[in-house]
C-alpha cells in the first residue's frame, strides 16, 4: 500500500470532496468526486502531481490493455530502496512488477494454480481461523482496533493455511506479512526497509523448506503449483519462491480492506444487516457487491515506455497515468443504477480487480475468504453492535482500508 506522508493529507470535512486524487481512497465519501471525474474528459492531467488521471470503465480500461503502459518505471523495475535487499529480490520476481517473459508465463501458472483451489475447503479453513482468531481476541462483541487487527491477520492466515503452512506458524506468518509490505511505500524508514528484508528473507527460506516438503506429498497445494510452473516451462525456482511470497503480499492489504469495508456496508445498511443476519449464504453476494460498490483498490499506475495513444489521448514515454479502479466501477456507462448497493447486480463489472494482462487472478478467493471471515462474526453474534461501529481510514493514496476506532 503507498501510504501518504503527513503533510500531504489535505483537511477533511464531512461533506468535502477530497482535495486531489491521491486522497480520495481513504476519504470518507470520495465517490460524488469520482462521478465528476467521469463525467469530464477520458485522460486529464493533474499537473501538481504529474499524472494522467483515467477514471472512466473505458479508459480505465484502454490504458490497462495499451502494452506500451508498464506496471514498472522501465528505468526502476525495482524501487532503488530495495535493491539488494531480500525484499527487493521477492519484488523483482513478482509477475505483479513484471512485463513479457517474466510475466506471461508465471502468471499463466499462477492463474491456473488459484483457478484450482478448493474453495469450499477455502471457506471452511477461513471461518474456523476466524472465529479462532476472534476468541483471542476476547468476548463480546469485536470491535475497534481488535476488529482491524483480525481483519488483517485472517486472510493472510487463510492463504497461508492454504499454501501447507501449519495451524501454529500463521501467526507468525501474519506478522512477517505486516513487516514485508512496509517496503512498499513510498516514504518506508529505514528501520521499515530493514524489518522487511528480515520478514523477506524467512518468508522465502521458509517457502523453499515447503516446496521441498511438497515434493514428497503430490496432492500439497505447492506441489499443484510446482506442476503448474513445469506445464507452462516456468523453470526459475528462486521466481517460484518469490512469488508464493507473492501470493501472500497481493492477498494481506487488499484483502483487509474488502472485509473491512464489508462491515461498513453493514454498518451503513440496517437493511442489508438484517438480510445478511436472516441469510448468510447471501454473503458472498454481498461481497462482490462490495468490491465493485466501495472497493479496497482504488487505483492503480502505469507508466508508460514508448509514445502511445490512449483514449484519444497522446502519452509520452516518461508520462505516468493513474487508473481510478473504484470510480470506473461506478461509471454508468459500466455498471447501471452505479451508486445503488444491488445484491444480486446482473453482469456486475468489478474493474476493482483490475483489467487486462495484470488481471487480478484471486479475485474469487479474496472474495471466498473476506465472505467466510465476516459470516464467522456475524452468526456468533459478534458483530452484533456493528450500527454503532465507528472508523476512519488509514492514510493511503491506493487503498481504501477502515480503521475501526474504540
Ligand atoms: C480484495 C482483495 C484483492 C484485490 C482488491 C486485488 C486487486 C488486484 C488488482 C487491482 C490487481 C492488478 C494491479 C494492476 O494491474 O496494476 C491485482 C493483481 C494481482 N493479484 Fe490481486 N487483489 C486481491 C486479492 C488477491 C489475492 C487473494 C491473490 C492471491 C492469493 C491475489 C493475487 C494477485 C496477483 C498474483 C496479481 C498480479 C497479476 C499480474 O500482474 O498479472 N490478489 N490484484
Amino acid at each position: 500500500m503507498a501510504v501518504m506522508k503527513p503533510d500531504l493529507i489535505p483537511r477533511e470535512t464531512p461533506h468535502s470532496h477530497p482535495g486531489h486524487i491521491l486522497a480520495a481512497s481513504a476519504h470518507r465519501d470520495p465517490y460524488p468526486y469520482y462521478a465528476s471525474l467521469v463525467a469530464g474528459p477520458a485522460l486529464v492531467f493533474d499537473a501538481p502531481r504529474k499524472l494522467w488521471i483515467a477514471s472512466s470503465a473505458a479508459s480505465v480500461k484502454a490504458v490497462l490493455a495499451n502494452p506500451a503502459c508498464h506496471v514498472r518505471p522501465p528505468a526502476e523495475p525495482v524501487p532503488n530502496a530495495l535493491v539488494g535487499s531480500a525484499a527487493g529480490e521477492v519484488f523483482g520476481h513478482l509477475v505483479r512488477m513484471n512485463e513479457g517473459v517474466r510475466h506471461d508465463a508465471p502468471k499463466l501458472a499462477l492463474r491456473r494454480f488459484l483457478a484450482g483451489v478448493d474453495l469450499g475447503r477455502v471457506q471452511t479453513r477461513t471461518e474456523a481461523l476466524a472465529a479462532m482468531q476472534a476468541e483471542k481476541a476476547g468476548q463480546g462483541p469485536l470491535r475497534g482496533a481488535a476488529l482491524s487487527r483480525w481483519a488483517f491477520e485472517v486472510p493472510v492466515m487463510a492463504v497461508a493455511d492454504m499454501l501447507g503452512f501449519a495451524e501454529d506458524e500463521l501467526p507468525q506468518v501474519a506478522r512477517w506479512m505486516a513487516d514485508f509490505v512496509a517496503c512498499l511505500s513510498p516514504v518506508s524508514t529505514p528501520a521499515q526497509l530493514a524489518a522487511s528484508a528480515g520478514a523477506a528473507s524467512a518468508l522465502l527460506a521458509r517457502f523453499a523448506e515447503l516446496v521441498r516438503d511438497a515434493n514428497a506429498n503430490p496432492g500439497s497445494a505447492l506441489a499443484r503449483l510446482q506442476h503448474e510452473a513445469a506445464q507452462v516451462g516456468w523453470h526459475d525456482a528462486n521466481a517460484l519462491l518469490a512469488n508464493a511470497v507473492g501470493l501472500l503480499s497481493q492477498t494481506y492489504e487488499a484483502t483487509a480492506g474488502l472485509i473491512g469495508n464489508g462491515i461498513v456496508a453493514l454498518a451503513m445498511q440496517p437493511a442489508l444487516l438484517q438480510a445478511m443476519g436472516r441469510e448468510p449464504g447471501q454473503l458472498l453476494q454481498m461481497v462482490n457487491e462490495v468490491s465493485r460498490f466501495d472497493p479496497s483498490i482504488h487505483n492503480t499506475r502505469r507508466f508508460v515506455a514508448e509514445a502511445t495513444q490512449a483514449a484519444g489521448v497522446s502519452l509520452q514515454a516518461g508520462d505516468v497515468a493513474l487508473l481510478v479502479l473504484a470510480a470506473a466501477g461506478r461509471d454508468p456507462l459500466c455498471n447501471a443504477r452505479p451508486d445503488e448497493f444491488l445484491l444480486d447486480r446482473v453482469d456486475r463489472d468489478v474493474p476493482g480487480f483490475g483489467h487486462g494482462a495484470h488481471q487480478c487472478p484471486g479475485q474469487a478467493l479474496a472474495c471466498e475468504i473476506a465472505a467466510a471471515a465476516i459470516r464467522a462474526l456475524l452468526v456468533s453474534g459478534r458483530l452484533q453492535a456493528v450500527s454503532s461501529f465507528s472508523w476512519h481510514y488509514r492514510p493511503s493514496m491506493n487503498a481504501r482500508i477502515p480503521v475501526f476506532v474504540d
